[in-house]
């Protein structure tokens, strides 16, 4: 298993979360987070002084999957996330050592579908 960790611009969110259903992700997490990346956010001009805003909006994407379906489901987020501006974002994704639904007592993939 997979754990996707998708950091994506918060006007990409809909069409991304669309895009996922289509391909049948049952769950996944949304949280709301600031980051920057190499840019190191934006700048901003303020009474003729620049200043930084370190921090950017974006949403994190949060999605536990079989390995057999890894693939796709970061190919589905690059293209629906893919405006070609800076700040896209980034996916990350790690190995999944188990998961467990609380309700059934099912481990592994079984606890994803
Ligand atoms: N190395 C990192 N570790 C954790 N989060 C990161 C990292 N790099 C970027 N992020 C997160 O991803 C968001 C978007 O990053 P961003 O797309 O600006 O990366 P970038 O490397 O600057 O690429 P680009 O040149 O396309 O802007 C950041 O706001 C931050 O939340
Ligand atoms: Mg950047």
């Amino acid at each position: 298993m997979k754990y996707i960790i998708a950091i994506i611009k918060p006007s990409r969110l809909d069409d991304t979360h669309a895009a996922l259903t289509e391909i049948g992700i049952s769950g996944l997490t949304v949280t709301e987070v600031r980051g920057y990346g190499r840019q190191r956010g934006q700048t901003e001009i303020y009474r003729g002084a620049e200043y930084s805003i370190a921090f950017v909006p974006k949403v994190k994407l949060e999605i536990a999957v079989d390995d057999k379906i890894a693939d796709d489901v970061v190919d589905t987020i690059r293209k629906a996330a893919h405006t070609d501006k800076i700040g896209d974002g980034k996916i990350f994704i790690l190995d999944l050592k188990d998961a467990l639904r609380i309700r059934t007592n099912e481990m592994g993939v079984d606890a994803l579908n």
